[in-house]
């Protein structure tokens, strides 16, 4: 595996799956297949949960870790053929090769500008990392899409599966600020691999872009789309029609425990960070029924079963 930057890199999702399943079994069972390989990670927005999760896959496997998360005057250029007489200080084409020269496998987070839709959707800033650096690349959430959430959702999922084939319901709720689409979209990819029944709901002007939404059933009235549902995964995103804008902030979608009543008991679940009481009331997050704590415990899982992956079946650091 030389890359992992959407469902795409993976031949089959059920063998991965039962791959993670045993390794959450036995954490330390291959503790000494990284020793000597160093994950590097440079992070261009800010995170915790991928940051600490993805050191700890690492630690379990023997791996060191260097991470850097971009500062005010860190400012890649990305262009071709570019004079670089502004602000920019350093080339993507060196800053990639650099870090390559320090890890054996490179994590890279660079979410959407949410200004250049074009640009945000060939998923611009990954691909050149992935162009210019020399080790195996794995998004920690690129401008479309976040992989490795949606693979830990995946295995949440299939560990809390009923015997009948679940409903999977993405809901779009409201939040003050534009965030980008990339974990509604992978959410969507991943579950038209599951062997579930899959919709999303949000108001209209919010469809997910049609690469990522095509063969997904798309239902308008939340609480209609709240039925019979075994998993809620609220998310907020903002317009990817009219691109990066915030076109409501209706509380009317916030997850709530008059509309949980509406599923067949189900479990809640959100990518987190979450605002309280705008995506999802208190009631709802701090219930039984949600799962959050799981997802994030399966963060760790979902990226140890990657780089396990990577360092077995690439030639990386020899
Ligand atoms: N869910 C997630 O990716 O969290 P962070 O932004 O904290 O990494």
């Amino acid at each position: 595996m030389k890359q992992f930057t959407s469902i795409h890199d993976i031949p089959d999702l059920q063998i991965l799956l039962n791959e993670a399943l045993e390794i959450k079994k036995n954490p330390y069972s291959h503790e000494q297949l990284g020793k000597r390989k160093t994950l590097g990670m440079l992070f261009l927005n800010p995170s915790l949960r991928t940051r600490w999760s993805s050191e700890k896959a690492a630690i379990n496997l023997g791996m060191s870790v260097i991470s850097s998360t971009a500062e005010q005057g860190w400012s890649l250029e990305f262009g071709e053929n570019i004079v670089m007489d502004g602000t920019k200080v350093e080339h993507i084409k060196e800053a990639a090769a650099v870090v390559s020269q320090y890890c054996d496998i490179l994590g890279v987070r660079c979410f959407a500008s949410l200004d250049d839709k074009e640009l945000d959707y060939q998923d611009f800033v990954l691909k050149q990392f992935i162009k210019y650096a020399k080790v195996p690349v794995v998004s920690l959430e690129s401008a479309i899409l976040h992989p490795l959430q949606s693979f830990a959702d995946c295995i949440t999922i299939a560990e809390h599966r009923p015997a009948h084939r679940p409903k999977v319901v993405l809901t779009w709720a409201p939040h003050p600020k534009a965030l980008p689409q990339a974990v509604a979209n992978s959410f969507s990819e991943w579950m038209q691999h599951m062997d579930v029944d899959f919709v999303v709901t949000h108001p209209k002007g919010y469809e997910l872009a049609p690469r990522f939404s095509e063969n997904t059933l798309v239902e308008y009235d939340q609480n209609k789309a709240f039925a019979n549902a075994d998993f809620i995964y609220a998310k907020n995103w903002s317009s990817y029609s009219d691109y990066g804008k915030v076109l409501s902030l209706d509380k009317n979608w916030t997850v709530t425990p008059e509309k949980m009543a509406l599923t067949n008991n189900a479990k809640f679940m959100h990518c987190l960070p979450v605002r309280r009481n705008m995506i999802v009331t208190d009631s709802v997050l701090d219930s039984e029924n949600s799962i959050i704590m799981e997802q994030v415990a399966n963060r760790t899982v979902a990226m140890q079963t990657i780089l396990k992956r990577m360092i077995c079946t690439t030639d990386i650091g020899y």
